[in-house]
């Protein structure tokens, strides 16, 4: 197995069937081995920084009904609200002063927001904060949008793919959602000149292994980025209620595997990897990941941004999340940039 990684390390890919073969027989030491490798490429890359992003969830309204969301149209339990201009030029303000330069405004799909609303939120935000960076992530839009958000300021787009297996997309999501239309989301995003974000959620219901390994195939064939990989969680208002998490060992060892496949790419260790293991978010870090994505929004409407339960940070000040992310990131010997914190490529 030790060989598989030092193959993947050295060639960047694996077959499939060794992929599948990797992640079958992993163990506590195979996955030591595989993340100091994982440390090493991410240093080489990026030194020991950790780029901190301000996440500013604006809405919670979502026409969409992914069975795996707590925001889903038909939870009707979610109480549900909408952040305008200036309460967004607002927790941009305050990301300022705390060092974040880059912002990533993420909602539901939500009409309310038209193109219009969104080309002036983006342009006034480029305004105040000409050297900060721009991050949108409000899922599925027609190639003219995206176009007109870029042209407007935004940098960066995230959308998961959330799998890769066309069988198991239309396992989590209802037939009006296809992967074929989430791949040209993400192919046209690309072409217009965004620094895209792909990712999936690990350990949702009906996964095996090999959705994971055309997950890692996927990702290495479109090369993004940003990669967003966390657990699964379930939320209480879903029809995945019962199901049960995504296990963290298996998310720290597939960021180890895409940090080796993708050694420039920008990965977050995610707020739902820190609300399945107290240390998950530094685990992350040692396991690969480089980036992480603080909760920028108002105190008053965190608590409502549920897509699973138990979610970690909604009762804290941006301040002292700020704060407690810097203790936590020097404790295991590493800093916090104060910078865009762009990929690579595009310095
Ligand atoms: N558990 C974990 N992650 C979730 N997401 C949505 N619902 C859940 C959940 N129940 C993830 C999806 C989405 C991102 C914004 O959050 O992957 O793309
Ligand atoms: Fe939010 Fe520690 S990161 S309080």
């Amino acid at each position: 197995m030790k060989q598989l990684i030092d193959k993947l390390h050295k060639t960047r890919e694996l077959e499939p069937a060794e992929f599948k073969e990797l992640i079958e027989n992993r163990c506590a030491e195979l996955s030591e081995y595989l993340f100091a490798k994982a440390r090493a490429v991410q240093i080489e890359n990026y030194g020991n920084n950790v780029y901190i992003r301000g996440l500013i969830e604006f809405t919670n309204y979502c026409k969409n009904d992914c069975y795996y969301c707590g925001i889903r149209k038909s939870n009707s339990t979610a109480e549900r609200y909408r952040l305008t201009k200036e309460q967004i030029l607002q927790c941009c303000d305050t990301g300022y002063e705390l060092g974040f330069r880059t912002y990533v405004l993420q909602g539901g799909e939500d009409g309310y927001y038209t193109d219009e609303k969104m080309v002036d939120i983006i342009q006034s935000i480029k305004n105040n904060y000409p050297d900060c960076a721009v991050t949108l992530s409000m899922g599925e839009k027609s190639f003219e949008t995206y176009q007109a958000f870029f042209e407007a300021g935004a940098d960066r787009y995230l959308l998961r793919h959330e799998t890769a297996n066309e069988e198991h997309y239309g396992r989590l999501h209802p037939h009006n959602l296809l992967l074929k239309n989430r791949i040209q989301c993400l192919s046209d995003l690309k072409k217009i000149g965004y620094q895209v974000g792909c990712g999936f959620m690990v350990g949702s219901p009906f996964q095996n292994t090999d959705c994971l390994v055309e997950d890692l195939l996927f990702i290495k064939e479109f090369n993004p980025h940003m990669v967003g990989i966390g657990p699964f969680i379930p939320h209480h208002e879903t029809p995945f209620a019962k199901e049960k998490a995504g296990e963290l060992e298996l998310v720290l060892f597939l960021l180890g595997i895409v940090r080796l496949m993708l050694p420039a790419v920008l990965m977050p260790a995610t707020t739902a990897l820190g609300t399945i293991h107290p240390q998950g978010r530094e685990l992350g870090i040692l396991s690969g990941a480089n980036v992480v994505m603080p909760n920028l929004s108002p105190t008053d409407v965190r608590g409502k941004y549920l897509l699973y339960d138990n979610k970690i940070c909604t009762g804290d000040e941006a301040a002292e999340c700020r704060n407690c992310l810097q203790g936590r990131i020097e404790k295991i010997g590493y800093k916090i940039a104060v910078t865009r914190g762009d990929h690579k490529s595009k310095l």
